[in-house]
């Protein structure tokens, strides 16, 4: 094996930034696997595009000769898996494409990852790693006071983005098991910050206040998130890459649970202090209650005591600071914003908002 690893879905919010965090802090070279749908951004790595530690290969993870090549070339110690469609409304509209390549996508990547792996001499096999990286919403809804999911709770997705990656969860799984694949899960709570497609509640709400058009809150905004900031994702999922037991599944989260509107009005609140002048100062005015999603999860909050307790790993960005910092980077980088909000974005949010009756 070199001392490479391949990451997909590296140019989407999460794997864009845990690529910049990696070159930053690790010295292994990285391969960057993704066919850039509409989440998938290269000016996300414009910053790294030359670096000598960093290539990037346009290409579909079901494309199994691909992967097959790009494993036989790179010659990996450890494959990240992020490439995933990752938006739940987008799943309620059009789940198809979550089942191609959350579902089978996951399999061709283990089915080339086992390959691989039984090539590799003896001595290398168990120190190659497979890890996934999944969420939390495969654990179901939780009650106001239920505890929160810890790593054997039990799966209950009720969104089709949820129940594709539960399924991927459990074929990493049975691969571990059965062929005696070295996998990793790690099952993470909503993560913002830089590079987040403005689909998703905090940069929509961003993007929505900095223009005037009205918030979106679905239902009585009283949904439950448990919000981390995503440098602590990504340093989350470097210690258990490097410190994880083979087989395990590791829970990531904040301890920062928040309501929706909460969640709002805080992004509201630090917009009124950043721009004093904007016109549409108090942006909590903007604030617009709308249907709400259908099977819309009440609350999520994870317990991540085992990553902490075992892997020494905890959140270091509290929701006040993180959000804060968010939102200054949004506003610093208003070209890339205009960048992935033309053509398809305008239609997406014209379909999904349309009939909920916001007006975003
Ligand atoms: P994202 O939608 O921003 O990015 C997904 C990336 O995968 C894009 O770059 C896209 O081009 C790429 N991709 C999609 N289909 C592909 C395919 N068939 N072949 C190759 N590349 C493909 O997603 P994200 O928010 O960065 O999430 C990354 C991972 O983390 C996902 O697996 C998601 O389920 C998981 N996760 C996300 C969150 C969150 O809050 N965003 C929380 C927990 C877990
Ligand atoms: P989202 O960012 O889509 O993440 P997820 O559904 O994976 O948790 O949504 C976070 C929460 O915000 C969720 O409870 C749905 C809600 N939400 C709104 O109220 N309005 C919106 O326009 C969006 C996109 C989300």
């Amino acid at each position: 094996m070199s001392d490479t690893i391949i990451v997909t879905g590296g140019a989407g919010f999460i794997g864009s930034n845990f690529i910049l965090q990696w070159l930053a802090h690790e010295s292994a070279r990285v391969v960057n696997l993704d066919n850039l749908t509409y989440a998938g951004n290269p000016a996300n790595l414009a910053s790294i595009s030359a670096h000598p530690r960093y290539e990037f290969v346009r290409g579909d993870i079901n494309d199994r000769g691909l992967v097959a090549d790009l494993f036989r070339r790179v010659q990996p110690r450890a494959i990240v898996h992020f490439a995933a469609e990752s938006h739940v409304d987008r799943s309620i509209l059009g789940p198809e494409e979550f089942v191609r390549t959350n579902i089978h996508g996951t399999f061709s990547m283990l089915e080339e990852a086992k390959a691989y792996c039984n090539a590799l001499p003896a001595a290398e096999k168990p120190h190659f790693r497979f890890l996934h990286v999944s969420t939390d919403e495969v654990y179901g809804s939780l009650g106001v006071d239920d505890p929160a999911f810890c790593e054997t709770t039990p799966y209950a997705p009720n969104s089709p983005y949820a129940a594709s990656k539960a399924a991927s969860d459990h074929l990493v799984r049975a691969y571990f098991h059965t062929y005696g694949l070295p996998t990793l899960t790690t099952n993470c709570s909503n993560n913002y910050g830089p590079f987040q497609f403005p689909e998703k509640l905090i940069p929509l709400m961003i993007h929505n206040a900095l223009h005037g058009k009205a918030l979106p809150v679905y239902g009585d905004g009283k949904n439950v998130r448990d919000w981390l900031y995503v440098g602590d994702h990504c340093s989350a999922i470097r210690c258990v890459l490097h410190n994880g037991r083979p087989g395990e599944t590791y829970n990531i989260g904040g301890r920062s649970e928040r309501c929706n509107i909460d969640v709002v009005n805080a992004i509201c609140s630090v917009l009124d202090e950043l721009r004093p002048g904007s016109p549409h100062t108090p942006h909590a005015g903007l604030i617009t209650y709308v249907t709400d999603r259908p099977g819309h999860d009440r609350r999520y909050a994870i317990d991540s005591s085992r990553i902490h307790r075992e892997l020494g790993w905890q959140p270091q960005v509290t929701f006040e600071a993180g959000i804060r910092d968010t939102i200054a980077w949004y506003l610093d980088h208003q070209d890339w914003v205009a960048g992935v909000t033309s053509g398809s974005y305008r239609d997406w949010i014209e379909t999904q908002y349309a009939k909920r009756g916001g007006g975003a």
